[in-house]
């Protein structure tokens, strides 16, 4: 897998690819429309933000999303298309970004985590530090990983 930054656009290809990802847990339909709703994935963001997709064969098949804040940059997004989960790319784009947070001179990379995730996340070094309200009105795990 190749990883590269997203092209504006590609913002409407990835919104759709995060809720076929999201779907990929089993939630009710009315759940996962609501959270397609909240996907605010615009061109506009993508052309502002640090998004990066992982591309075989010139398919895209996942993406994140960094937000730098200074010490503490946030994984906004971690998105694979439901037939690629499970095969080593979330561990890929995951270091990836860690890799990308500290080169950017950030000591912590924080998240909100999919309840789902939260296994994956640990493996991946994270740990639970607090919780928060999500958007859809879910307390979730807001994670964080150490990287210095
Ligand atoms: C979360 C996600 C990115 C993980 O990607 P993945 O490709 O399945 O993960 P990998 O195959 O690289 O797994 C890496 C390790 O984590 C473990 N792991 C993966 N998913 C796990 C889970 N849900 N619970 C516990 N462990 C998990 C794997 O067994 C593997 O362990 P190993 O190091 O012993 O081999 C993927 O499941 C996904 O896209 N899910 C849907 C979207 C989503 O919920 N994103 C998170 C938003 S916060």
């Amino acid at each position: 897998m190749v990883v590269r930054p997203a092209r504006p656009d590609e913002a409407a290809a990835l919104a759709a690819l995060a809720v076929r990802s999201k779907a990929h847990w089993g939630y009710p339909p009315d759940f996962v429309r609501r959270f397609a709703a909240t996907m605010g994935l615009t061109a506009d963001v993508v052309a502002t933000n640090d998004v990066q997709v992982g591309e075989r064969d010139g398919v895209v098949r996942g993406f994140y999303t960094l937000l730098h804040r200074g010490d503490v940059v946030v994984l906004d997004d971690l998105w694979l298309e439901p037939d690629e989960i499970g095969h080593g790319s979330g561990r890929l784009l995951f270091e990836h970004a860690a890799a990308r947070a500290r080169a950017a001179g950030a000591t912590v990379m924080e998240w909100e985590a999919e309840p789902y995730a939260v296994g994956f996340y640990t493996r991946m070094g994270g740990t639970t530090v607090r919780h928060t309200e999500s958007t859809l009105g879910r307390r979730l795990p807001v994670m964080q990983l150490r990287l210095t």
